[in-house]
């Protein structure tokens, strides 16, 4: 099969990236030839894509020789707690998995994030494979080895670095994603785009993003991958990636996780493109530009009228993401430029958040 390979570097060595039309049926063949592993393995998954993939993936991995065992576990961001984890836990501890026996996370970010966390600590440590199902989960969340459950007081405050032995991201899976969480995982090809990649970006405004995924997919994929292999355990670059994002936790987290992730981070890529504009760090052209991509694709581009500005910036300080007292923002200074800004006054922020009201 022609499927596009992307090696992703990391501290312990490499692993690589399958993007493609299929690329589930032969995730067997192609785990077994990575290493010795235990036959015993599992696949965490929410019983809608249970029913989807699940049985390409047995299949594939009966026909490699392994004996999967699926773990189901319920679906959305109200489940990535501690308590699912514990059920995880509990499921494999009952199925006697051992130190070489793969976890495969079959779904989008929230189940590629517990299952993560499941891996990197079930018997100190076991092997895990990414086989994202969502846009969102395959450009984004499935690269780079963070791993993480939520806690009430914020969104992925307990968590680790916990690299895949692989990734398969198989585009046909697409196909059964409803059109909204498409839309949000577009939020993140865009900021992928701004930070990195302006040829992306463009083609993204003048071609029908919709129809044509495999035409841009690998790219969105490779400005994560060039962040990630030179700032694995985000010391700095890293950062960047967090674009759209300060804003957009505080809005998720506001909204009690009501708001999607990916449009959380829509709204939040138009106030940080507003707030550089603000500040002169950009012209107000291109803070005009990225807005008119996330209205396009069909994302919200206004904070909801509902959310004081004081609250959001009380949220705010509660994300992990700041640095001492001073609230961090990623801002971009032209189509693939960002700067990570740590000295922008209440004001301004209060400014930005009323200037993008609904
Ligand atoms: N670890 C990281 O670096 C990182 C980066 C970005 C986001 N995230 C996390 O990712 C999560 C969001 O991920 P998401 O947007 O994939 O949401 P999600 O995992 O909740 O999936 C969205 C919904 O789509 C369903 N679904 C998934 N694939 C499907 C398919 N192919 N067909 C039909 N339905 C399908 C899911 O069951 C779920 O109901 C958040 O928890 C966020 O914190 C992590």
């Amino acid at each position: 099969m022609t499927d596009e390979q992307i090696a992703v570097p990391t501290p312990d060595g490499a692993y690589s990236i399958s993007i493609g039309a299929g690329v589930l049926t032969h995730v067997g063949a192609r785990v077994q030839a990575l290493d010795a592993f235990s036959p015993r393995c599992a696949i965490v998954t929410p019983p809608r894509l249970r029913e989807l993939y699940a049985p390409t993936v047995v299949d594939s991995l009966h026909a490699a020789g392994f004996a999967p065992h699926v773990v189901e576990i319920p679906e959305g961001e109200q489940f990535k707690t501690l308590e699912t984890l514990r059920g995880i836990y509990d499921r494999l501890i009952d199925a006697q998995l051992d130190r070489c026996s793969i976890l495969f996370a079959l779904g989008g970010g929230v189940v590629g994030d517990v299952t993560g966390l499941a891996a990197a600590t079930l018997l100190r440590g076991v092997p895990f494979v990414q086989l994202p199902t969502t846009l969102l989960a395959m450009v984004d969340a499935s690269i780079g080895g963070k791993v993480a459950v939520d806690h009430p007081r914020g969104k992925n405050l307990i968590g680790a670095f916990k690299q895949p032995r692989a990734i398969f991201a198989d585009t046909n899976t697409l196909a059964t994603l409803p059109d909204e969480e498409r839309r949000a995982g577009m939020a993140e090809v865009v900021k992928h785009a701004v930070i990195g990649d302006v040829e992306l970006f463009e083609l993204l405004e003048t071609r029908n993003w919709k129809l044509e995924v495999g035409a841009w997919i690998g790219r969105a994929i490779q400005v994560k991958v060039d962040i990630v292999s030179r700032d694995p355990y985000e010391k700095g670059e890293r950062a960047k990636l967090n674009l759209g994002h300060t804003f957009g936790h505080a809005l998720e987290k506001l909204s009690n996780y009501e708001l999607r992730h990916g449009d959380a981070v829509a709204i939040g890529l138009v106030c940080a493109a507003r707030l550089a504009a603000r500040l002169a760090m950009c012209d107000a052209a291109l803070a005009a530009r990225i807005e008119n991509l996330v209205r396009a694709i069909g994302l919200p581009t206004r904070v909801p009228r509902e959310m004081a500005a004081v609250n959001i910036l009380d949220a705010m300080q509660t994300d992990k993401k700041r640095t001492d007292d001073r609230l961090r923002f990623v801002l971009p200074r032209a189509l693939g430029d960002v700067a990570i800004v740590d000295d922008v006054t209440r004001g301004e922020i209060i400014a930005t958040i009323e200037e993008t009201r609904e």
